[in-house]
């Protein structure tokens, strides 16, 4: 097994559909749990992005202003990001590799993490987390987009209805071998022991009337703490 496998699943067969089907899938709500980065993105503010599949929200990102890093090891995916990024900006540098095995000094004002960790089953997905918290600089943020985990909530519909939803599609993923079979990931504890405090969880509903099952996270990097541990 090579390291691209090794260390990252291939999104080579839903490439061509991934952005629609999570459009579809969600009502929207994917799309509008990416956006919400935006607000901590100023012209020439740093930003990477791990696991950056097509990149939607990247090119708004470019047309911003940003100096975008995008990590991302399926050419696939990546060949349509940079079709997508060709046509908002040139401020941009694509990196085909899986982001563990990438290095790089704390000095990202920015990185964002959507729909990318849970990818990665539970005893790798917390070495991944610690490895991108180590690229951010202290004052700087990391956001991360993605299902909200049930525990958020104590109300008991909230949390069947979570898992009801989620589960089919972590069964689809897994089957397609793009992800590993796990609960909800709940980011939040895992950021403050890598020396992050959250500063919002902001909740991205599908439907009126339902509880959100999207959210965004997130967290600002404490001054004099410890860089992320790389336990990947
Ligand atoms: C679920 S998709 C999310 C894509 C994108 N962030 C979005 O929200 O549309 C996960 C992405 O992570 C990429 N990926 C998987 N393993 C990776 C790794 N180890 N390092 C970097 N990217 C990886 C996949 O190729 C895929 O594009």
């Amino acid at each position: 097994m090579n390291q691209r496998t090794a260390h990252a699943p291939s999104y080579r067969y839903v490439a061509w559909a991934y952005d629609a089907l999570a459009s579809a899938y969600s009502l929207g709500a994917i799309d509008r749990a990416k956006q919400i980065h935006q607000d901590y993105i100023q012209h020439g503010s740093r930003v990477l992005y791990a696991g950056a599949g097509c990149g939607n929200e990247i090119a708004e990102a470019c047309r911003r202003g940003a100096e975008v890093t995008c990590v991302e090891p399926c050419p696939a995916m990546a060949s349509r990001l940079h079709a997508r990024l060709s046509e908002a900006a040139d401020g941009f540098t694509i990196v085909p590799s899986p982001v563990q095995t990438i290095s790089a000094p704390p000095d990202y004002d920015l990185v964002v993490a959507h729909f990318f960790l849970n990818v990665f089953d539970a005893a790798t997905v917390q070495g991944v987390l610690a490895h991108l918290c180590g690229f951010v600089k202290p004052g700087g943020h990391i956001v991360i987009a993605d299902f909200t985990p049930k525990g958020t909530s104590t109300n008991p519909l909230t949390r069947l209805l979570r898992t009801a939803y989620y589960r089919p599609v972590n069964l689809a993923g897994w089957l397609l071998r793009i992800c590993a079979l796990h609960p909800i990931y709940d980011y939040e504890p895992w950021l403050a022991t890598n020396g992050f405090r959250v500063t919002a969880r902001k909740p991205c509903p599908s439907l009126p009337g339902l509880p959100p099952l999207y959210e965004s996270i997130t967290a600002e990097k404490q001054p004099h703490q410890k860089a992320g541990v790389d336990r990947a």
